[in-house]
């Protein structure tokens, strides 16, 4: 009992190409909802968990992400934009809490090889992984990964698991889990099995905890599709060895990497916001009745 969970790694080293050509030289990771950048809403999900550490396993073209939380840079900012400073006052509230530690995965061998190159970093401590492009709202209570850390402070060993209930027909998208309904222990992995093949419709929307044996894991795991190592092979192999927990997410979800995933978190957002909604909702309303 009594695990504590330090640092958190982020993956955004990924290539984004199912959003070109907006990600030709813009990261996806710092394309807006409304008015902030994906990341930043990443970074504050794992902020109100009380993960401050933040490991960003990043790559060439994605140096600006670690500057959008520079608090130089957004100081000068602040004397600049006259009377415009509150506007980036939620950066600079985060910039003040988090400590950003950046390594390197120089070519993107899949998101199994991205949580490797974070051991350098994590060593033998247990942490917590958030995908850096989807995210997931919890309006009424703890975030996404504050609810999967719970569980794993809980329990005396191995790691958990957020999951997300999808339709049916949609498994084929996913990395789905089997697992017990009693106690939540996880049966097995599936990459994304035909809706007929799936053994659940429970999903992994990109919350984990690990204990450090997952590295090794990811070491034993030869890589697939396009010379990737998946985090879900790995995950399967760990498994014969420690128990993996499932944790039922209360929250809704975003890909924020798929254009319609991005287009649905702007409209969740904007109406969300009181300054926006009566408009939107309007204006969404007339054009429906139009098209
Ligand atoms: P995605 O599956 O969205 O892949 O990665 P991608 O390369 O970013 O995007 P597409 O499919 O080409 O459009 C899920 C997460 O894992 C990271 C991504 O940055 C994203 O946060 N990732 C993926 C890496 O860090 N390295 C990789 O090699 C692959």
């Amino acid at each position: 009992m009594g695990r504590k969970v330090k640092k958190i790694v982020i993956p955004v080293a990924g290539m984004g190409t199912r959003f070109l050509p907006a990600t030709k030289v813009l990261p996806k990771e710092l394309l807006p909802i409304v008015d902030r950048p994906i990341i930043q809403l990443i970074v504050e999900e794992c902020v109100s968990a009380g993960l401050e550490t933040i490991v960003f396993v990043t790559s060439r073209p994605k140096v600006t992400l670690e500057d959008h939380f520079d608090p130089a840079d957004l100081a000068s900012w602040k004397l600049q934009a006259a009377g415009k400073g509150h506007l980036i006052e939620s950066v600079l509230e985060l910039a003040k809490k988090i400590q950003i530690i950046s390594i390197r995965q120089h070519v993107p061998r899949g998101l199994g090889d991205a949580v490797l190159k974070a051991e350098a970093v994590v060593g033998k401590d247990p942490f917590a992984v958030v995908l850096g492009d989807d995210i997931v709202v919890n309006h009424d209570g703890p975030s996404a990964i504050g609810q999967c850390l719970k569980t794993f402070e809980e329990k005396d060993s191995g790691s958990v698991v957020g999951i997300l209930e999808v339709p049916k027909a949609e498994t084929n998208k996913y990395g789905i889990v089997d697992f017990n309904s009693s106690d939540g222990r996880v049966k097995s992995f599936v990459e994304k099995p035909a809706p007929e093949k799936a053994p659940s419709n429970w999903a992994l929307p990109g919350r984990y905890i690990f204990e450090a044996d997952i590295f090794d894991a990811i070491r034993a795991t030869t890589s697939g599709v396009g010379n990737e190592i998946q985090l879900t092979d790995a995950m399967a192999h760990l498994l014969k060895t420690q128990p993996f927990y499932a944790e039922k997410i209360k929250g809704v979800r975003f890909d924020t990497g798929d254009k319609l995933g991005y287009i649905m978190a702007n409209v969740h957002f904007a109406l969300k916001d009181e300054k926006y909604r009566d408009t939107l909702a309007h204006w969404l309303k007339n054009r429906l009745e139009v098209l």
